[in-house]
């Protein structure tokens, strides 16, 4: 037997157990060692037999460094062929999280028992692929059609309780002692002659099932899922399971998969899921960095973010105190908190009673001798240098010793606004995005003096509320932000040379974008780039520069909050439409200014919006801004909706081959101006040498 499959004869029971730390993935010697087990059970004295992991959790699924590489035996459906088959009823016990292949496998166990935290789920669309090892086809036939095909296409994880209503699990089991638990619910089962429940005999009746459901079922994923192929796939896999034998079904899916597994977009989704695990690690900090307690935490500033920040806290149990100017602000902060939570309770996502509870852990007070007890403070107010300063003298001067004190600023220095205090070793920066109790990503800034154990509580804080942390050295805009503004400039800068808004922002939506950037910007308000960049003195005197944005924020077109701004809204339904006016209005704006229109191809708008991000993402690396390019990606796929699918800026550079992008740049360069277009030399060098940012990265 593997070491990390172990099998043992308990109370007559054939116990299998995985044990492949961290998450028991099914690498090729848990798939050996589970078969090799089944096999023994079969001629020994077992009358049933248990499958159960030990660790944090279930088999987790297939392991996922493995894909892309040559396939090694057994294959996972040819063991889980033996597995069903088996004479002897096998009983599988879930704790912790059975996911992807890791469910699969309880799927070709007769029984499924589970303690109530456990949870279920095959997350494989998210990595881009569909379940290869019988999913698609066992849970349609269990769960019926339709939930089959929510759970799978969203990829969500579903809790026990509700995982046994949906007949994925048959017996919801209590105590400490899982094994235990398991060994007596199979002895149950044996004494009581249930029979040998084989999920493949189960027959779907295709006359259930509405006519077009599969056909409107492919449109509905396609909206949702915009560009991307496998929840086509899914869709079609369960399809098969209707319309099929089963195993015919199984070799459908197998086909899919096999697809999937190959496409770019699947590598992208597994470079991503890595990547996000990586960017929690910060190089030079050893794991076991010690961290600060977070008992109790102050928010100062209780607008749009402070607001969002408050909710995030009290969503994990942590008691809050917001801080505002006066009772006035206070009570509108509180209010929008209140309204937010309402909306939750509506759409049936919250019970009446949790909002209780999360709206009594957060107090406000206008005293800032009530934050003094504190262990961490969040600073969101407005986003002014002096004032924040003023602000972190307060708190110096106000909360005890050994306090977190985090800005949660969007350009401002982090290093000035340390140096305001006593103990710049305490400060560090916390940047979330809008909104903040929705938004996964959270930029945690390193200052030139923030102690190590400041920064491992902010990046474990991060974590524990549900963020997905990159860290960002000091700079202007830190490594997001600061790589948007050629996105936005570009944006406009091609309205001038003759695309509509809607061209702009249907090419950036098709390759996968959430929304365009000048529909973004009318959902934000025209307003806040047009004073942000009042305050700038770097940008080139150009007429030609933000023109469009200009223009419509001086005629008070500000957006979707005035009605209209690059589109005009349908009052009642916000609806987003052309406006032949602002089309007209480009066109005066570019003959005033001497720009020749052209027509400019879909592949133009991607090149001119994206390479300028990319090359500032270059900039960054070899400032040491950003650790690593995967963390980048992090940062725009988390905080600024880049498509997954396309694996976040750097890694899809790396796909377009970085002397192509270079190559392009210096074309825009030669077009546009050195102001605009000027090549990052590691981008250069990179390209030069016929490399990526990936083997660069390996090499650091
Ligand atoms: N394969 C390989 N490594 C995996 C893995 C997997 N399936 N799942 C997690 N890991 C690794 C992580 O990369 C991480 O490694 P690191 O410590 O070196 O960074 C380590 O395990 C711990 O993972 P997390 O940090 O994510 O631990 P958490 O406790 O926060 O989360 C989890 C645990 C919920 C299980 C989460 O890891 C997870 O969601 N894993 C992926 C689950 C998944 O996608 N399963 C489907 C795989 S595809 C499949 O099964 C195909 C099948 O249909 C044939
Ligand atoms: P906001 O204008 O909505 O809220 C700021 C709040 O701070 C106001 O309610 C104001 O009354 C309060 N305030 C001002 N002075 C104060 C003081 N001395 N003590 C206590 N409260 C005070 O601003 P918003 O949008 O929430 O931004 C706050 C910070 O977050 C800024 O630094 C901004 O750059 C940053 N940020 C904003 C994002 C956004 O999308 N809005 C995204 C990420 C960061």
């Amino acid at each position: 037997m593997s070491e990390v499959v172990s099998y043992q004869l308990k109370d007559n029971i054939g116990v299998i157990t995985v044990n492949n730390p961290p998450v028991n993935a099914l690498a090729q010697v848990v798939r050996e060692g589970i078969l090799n087990a089944i096999n023994t059970a079969q001629d020994d004295a077992s009358e049933a037999i248990v499958l159960r992991c030990a660790g944090r959790t279930f088999i987790a699924g297939a392991d996922i460094t493995e894909f892309g590489k040559p396939p090694k035996e057994p294959a996972l459906p040819d063991v889980l062929s033996v597995l069903e088959n088996s004479s002897k009823l096998v009983v599988a016990a879930i704790h912790g999280t059975a996911l992807g292949g890791g469910f699969e496998t309880t799927l070709a166990c007769h029984y499924r028992c589970a303690i109530a935290s456990a949870k279920v789920g095959l997350p494989e669309v998210k990595l881009g692929i569909l379940p290869g090892a019988g999913g698609t086809q066992r849970v349609p036939r269990i769960a019926g059609v339709k939930a089959a095909l929510d759970m799978i296409t969203s990829g969500n994880p579903v809790a026990a309780s509700k995982a046994k209503d949906m007949g994925l699990v048959d017996e919801l089991v209590s105590g400490d002692d899982l094994e235990a638990a398991a060994i007596s619910y199979a002895k149950e089962l044996v004494a009581s002659g249930a029979p040998l429940k084989r999920i493949r005999d189960i027959a779907i009746d295709p006359a259930t099932i509405e006519p077009g459901f599969f056909e409107s079922s492919r449109k509905q994923v396609a909206r949702r899922a915009r560009g991307q192929i496998a929840p086509d796939r899914i869709v079609s896999a369960i399809q098969a399971a209707v319309e099929l034998p089963f195993d015919d079904g199984l070799k459908k899916e197998r086909e899919l998969f096999l697809e999937l597994v190959s496409s770019s977009e699947s590598a992208a989704m597994r470079h991503i899921f890595f990547a996000e695990r990586q960017a929690a690690k910060i190089k030079d900090l050893p794991k076991d960095t010690p961290t600060r307690a977070i008992k109790k935490v102050a928010i100062i500033g209780g607008g749009t973010m402070g607001g969002g920040i408050a909710m995030c806290f009290a969503n994990v149990d942590i008691p809050v105190v917001m801080v505002e100017v006066n009772d006035e602000a206070l009570q509108r902060g509180l209010s929008i908190i209140n309204k937010n939570y309402g909306i939750t309770v509506k759409k049936g996502k919250m019970s009446e009673e949790r909002m209780q509870t999360r709206l009594e852990l957060i107090s406000g007070t206008t005293d800032y001798a009530d934050i003094a007890d504190v262990d961490l403070v969040i600073e969101a107010v407005f986003e002014n240098l002096d004032l924040k300063k003023e602000i972190f003298s307060k708190l110096d001067a106000t909360c005890k010793q050994g306090a977190i004190l985090a800005t949660n600023t969007s350009y401002q220095d982090v290093n000035a606004i340390a140096d305001a205090t006593s103990r710049p070793q305490d400060v560090v920066g916390m940047h979330f995005f809008s909104p903040a109790n929705v938004m996964k990503l959270l930029e945690v800034v390193r200052g030139d003096k923030t102690a190590d154990d400041v920064l491992a509580t902010a990046m474990k804080t991060g974590k524990q509320i549900g963020k997905i942390c990159a860290l960002s050295r000091v700079c202007y805009g830190f490594i997001g932000n600061r790589m948007l503004s050629g996105y936005g400039r570009e944006a406009q800068g091609l309205l001038l040379d003759g695309c509509t808004p809607a061209q702009v922002d249907s090419a950036l939506e098709n390759f996968g974008m959430a929304m365009g950037p000048l529909a973004m910007g009318d959902l934000a308000g025209l307003d806040v780039g047009y004073k942000a960049r009042q305050s700038r003195t770097d940008l080139p005197d150009d007429p030609r520069l933000y023109r469009m944005g200009t223009v419509l924020v001086e005629m008070d077109r500000l957006g979707q909050k005035t009605g209209a701004g690059y589109y005009k809204y349908d009052p009642e339904t916000r609806a987003r439409m052309s406006d032949p006016e602002v089309e007209a209005l480009i066109k005066k704006e570019a003959e005033a200014l001497g720009v020749e229109q052209r027509d400019i191809s879909d592949e133009e708008i991607l090149q001119r919006c994206f390479y300028p991000l990319i090359n500032e993402g270059a900039l960054i690396l070899e400032e040491g801004i950003a650790q690593r390019p995967s963390d980048i990606d992090v940062v725009y796929v988390y905080g600024y909706a880049f498509p997954a699918a396309k694996g976040g800026p750097m890694f899809y550079a790396d796909q377009i081959g970085l002397k192509n992008v270079y190559d392009k740049i210096c074309e825009f360069r030669d077009r546009y101006g050195e102001d605009y277009w000027k090549p990052a030399p590691l981008l250069k060098e990179l390209a030069e040498k016929g490399s990526s940012f990936a083997e660069w990265a390996e090499q650091q």
